[in-house]
């Protein structure tokens, strides 16, 4: 079948099942390998996946990064490598056989799109194999990582994307996507070179999925998820989204934006505990940045930070390690135009940052609760932000 075909050309991997979506992956993985009561150690959480190693797989999400993670202003090229202390420390801590799998996420989503190292990535997987462990890579963003590998690993300047990716995904026992990030299409994929990992996951995937020859997707989308796979490791394409945030970042921090550096893949990220220092983590300030930074421009970006975490089994809020509004540049999207217009409203809502004020929830659903909750203004701050912009820059 082609799509089989194209995952075992471009990724190297035999085996492959579909799945309707990037987190139907981690649902079926965190059923079969997560133990309850166990640990899955990862570069870093993202949402669906914490959510599905804590509620399906009742294990708890460790993150195991270097503390330079979570400076938002670095020039370390690898924020998102995992600290091979920190998980050999796990490792001491808890027995073999309550750690499900290591997970490494390729451009770290929650911590700013950053990277890890081909280096980092030989040693998580040589202390994997010492102590039998199974490495699990979220390639979603893979392409992007090995491009950032190219640019800034000594060694791989003159390796293409697709030589890279594949010696990515040589060093991983399970991979899964989200195909609509680096495939362009909706659905997913868990992909394997071994066969007893395979065959202990396919027996789920009629029970949650869909049958084995389309996984919960339809033909159509996994025809195009097909050449989603071949074209994925273009260099062109591969760049895109990378250089266009390269160059986003630097327009901002040139005008004094706080925002992520070094530039990562997948978005540009302002730094909304900078931007908002009046707003406390407790009134949610991306939350409030991403809203205000709509109410000015339009653009919809997406918050990071406590909003995006669920309260802990107390009821208690849990405050996010970084707050940031994502603005995602996905490929073959957006223009230098679109860019320079976003620099020009956010420069806008820099000098009139101090209208804005924090959230409060008014409905809050309780898992994932930024997919679905409904948060409100306090003091009606919208409405002096709108009549502030009508008089300096008109009726929109
Ligand atoms: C890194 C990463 N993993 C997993 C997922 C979940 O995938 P999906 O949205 O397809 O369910 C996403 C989605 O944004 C993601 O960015």
């Amino acid at each position: 079948m082609n799509f089989a075909k194209a995952v075992e050309d471009v990724l190297g991997y035999k085996y492959v099942m579909n799945v309707h979506q990037g987190r139907a992956a981690e649902h079926l993985l965190t059923k079969v390998f997560a133990k309850p009561g166990g640990v899955i150690p990862t570069n870093y959480h993202f949402t669906t996946t914490k959510a599905h190693i804590e509620v399906t797989g009742a294990s708890t999400c460790l993150e195991i990064y270097y503390d330079e993670a979570l400076k938002t202003e670095s020039t370390n090229p690898f924020k998102g490598n995992m600290d091979p202390q920190k998980l050999l420390n796990v490792i001491k801590q808890y027995s073999r056989d309550k750690i499900g799998f290591v997970r490494m996420e390729a451009t770290t989503n929650l911590l700013g799109g950053q990277p890890f190292s081909m280096a980092n990535l030989k040693e998580i997987r040589r202390i994997c194999s010492e102590h039998g462990l199974i490495l699990v890579l979220d390639g979603s963003l893979i392409c992007e990582n090995a491009y950032l590998i190219k640019q800034r690993e000594k060694g791989y300047e003159n390796k293409t994307v697709a030589e890279i990716v594949k010696e990515m995904c040589s060093l991983a026992d399970i991979f899964y996507l989200s195909g609509r990030k680096n495939t362009c299409v909706r659905g997913g994929f868990i992909a394997t070179n071994n066969k007893e990992l395979f065959e202990k996951i396919r027996p789920w995937l009629p029970v949650y999925e869909g049958f084995f020859t389309y996984g919960g997707m339809s033909m159509r989308e996994i025809g195009a998820m097909a050449v989603g796979v071949r074209e994925m490791v273009d260099e062109d394409l591969a760049s895109c989204a990378v250089e266009q945030i390269k160059y986003f970042v630097n327009r901002l921090k040139e005008t004094g934006i706080p925002v992520v550096t070094p530039p990562g893949g997948l978005a540009c990220h302002l730094d909304a505990m900078k931007f908002l220092p009046h707003v406390p983590q407790s009134q949610y300030p991306a939350g409030a940045l991403t809203a205000a930074l709509y109410i000015v421009s339009g653009i919809r970006s997406m918050e990071r930070g406590t909003i995006s975490m669920d309260r802990d089994k107390e009821g208690k809020e849990v405050f996010a390690d970084l707050e940031l509004t994502r603005i995602a540049l996905p490929r073959r999207v957006y223009t230098v135009s679109h860019i320079e217009y976003a620099v020009d409203r956010i420069n806008w809502l820099y000098k009139h940052r101090n209208l804005i004020k924090g959230l409060k929830f008014v409905f809050e659903p309780p898992v994932l609760r930024f997919f679905d909750g409904r948060l409100e203004a306090i003091d009606d701050w919208g409405r002096d932000l709108c009549e502030a912009y009508k008089k300096e820059l008109g009726d929109y």
